[in-house]
């Protein structure tokens, strides 16, 4: 059987953990070379070592997403070792600890919408010019908050509404030249992001099976699957679409 992504080229920014990890090891089994990158650069490094171990085509470089300079350079990267960028996963984000609307900080508005609305548009804007001229496919990840408020996370809801933003604007900006861009809305997905959350509430572990028709947290390797179908050409008449991936859960 052929693969999905055979002679593509991939860059996945938050590639050193959770989705963003599993995107790139899925990437690269489905054929892609992939420029993993990450804040944390030596997880990046760690991935695409990984990558190679197996066979695959992978660097790996530290990349801050609320950095115009490293994003640029994440780009150029991916033109300098593999001549040219099909595709795009951008899943960097964080999560912090819930907070009251009004006990909000500044600081804390400021660093959430810096990374994970900020950071899309940046890293959107470089491999939208890289793609030009050669089309091909971004994948944005927002959250099931992208539709439905987290509780005490305005910031984190406003972000993920604003990723799928984006998302929409530059799938109509770019359809007539043969870029798709596309948003996934994770449910619950078992990564570190999330542990870090139970660590701090371990009761809601629990009380996430019980209330989530699938009885459990989704893996990362699914939300991986998503990305991949989506960055593939078996997605060629889908663009700006916002995709809920929960097992008919909380989203909504
Ligand atoms: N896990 C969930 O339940 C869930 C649900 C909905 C949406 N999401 C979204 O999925 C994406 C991936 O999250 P995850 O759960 O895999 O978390 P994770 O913490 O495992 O991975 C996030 C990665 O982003 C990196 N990162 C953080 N700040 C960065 C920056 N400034 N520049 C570059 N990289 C940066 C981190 O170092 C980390 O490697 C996030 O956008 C998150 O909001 C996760």
């Amino acid at each position: 059987m052929s693969l999905l992504l055979e002679n593509k080229t991939a860059v996945v920014t938050g590639g050193g953990s959770g989705i963003g990890r599993a995107t790139s090891l899925l990437l690269a089994k489905e054929g892609a070379s992939v420029v993993v990158t990450d804040v944390i650069g030596q997880n990046a490094l760690d991935v695409a070592e990984e990558i190679q171990s197996e066979g695959g085509q992978a660097v790996g470089m530290k990349v801050d997403v609320t950095s115009e300079s490293d994003v640029a350079e994440m780009v150029a990267g991916a033109l300098r070792e593999f001549h040219k960028l099909d595709c795009a996963v951008n899943c960097a984000g964080i999560s912090t600890a819930p907070a009251a609307f009004t006990e909000l900080t500044l600081e804390s508005w400021n660093r959430m919408i810096g990374i994970a609305l900020t950071g899309i548009f940046l890293s959107m804007k470089h491999e939208l010019a890289a793609l030009e001229g050669n089309g091909g496919s971004i994948v944005n990840i927002s959250s099931g908050a992208g539709f439905t408020p987290a509780p005490g996370q305005p910031h984190y809801t406003a972000a993920k509404h604003g990723v799928l933003g984006l998302t929409k604007s530059a799938a109509r900006e770019y359809a007539s030249r043969g870029i798709r861009v596309n948003a996934i809305c994770p449910g619950m997905t078992d990564t570190p992001m999330l542990r870090e959350h139970f660590e701090q509430a371990p009761e809601m572990e629990q009380m996430i099976a019980q209330i989530a028709p699938s009885g459990r947290l989704a893996l990362p390797e699914e939300m991986a699957h998503t990305a991949v179908w989506l960055c593939s050409e078996r997605a060629s008449y889908i663009s700006g679409e916002s995709i809920i991936v929960d097992y008919a859960g909380l989203c909504r």
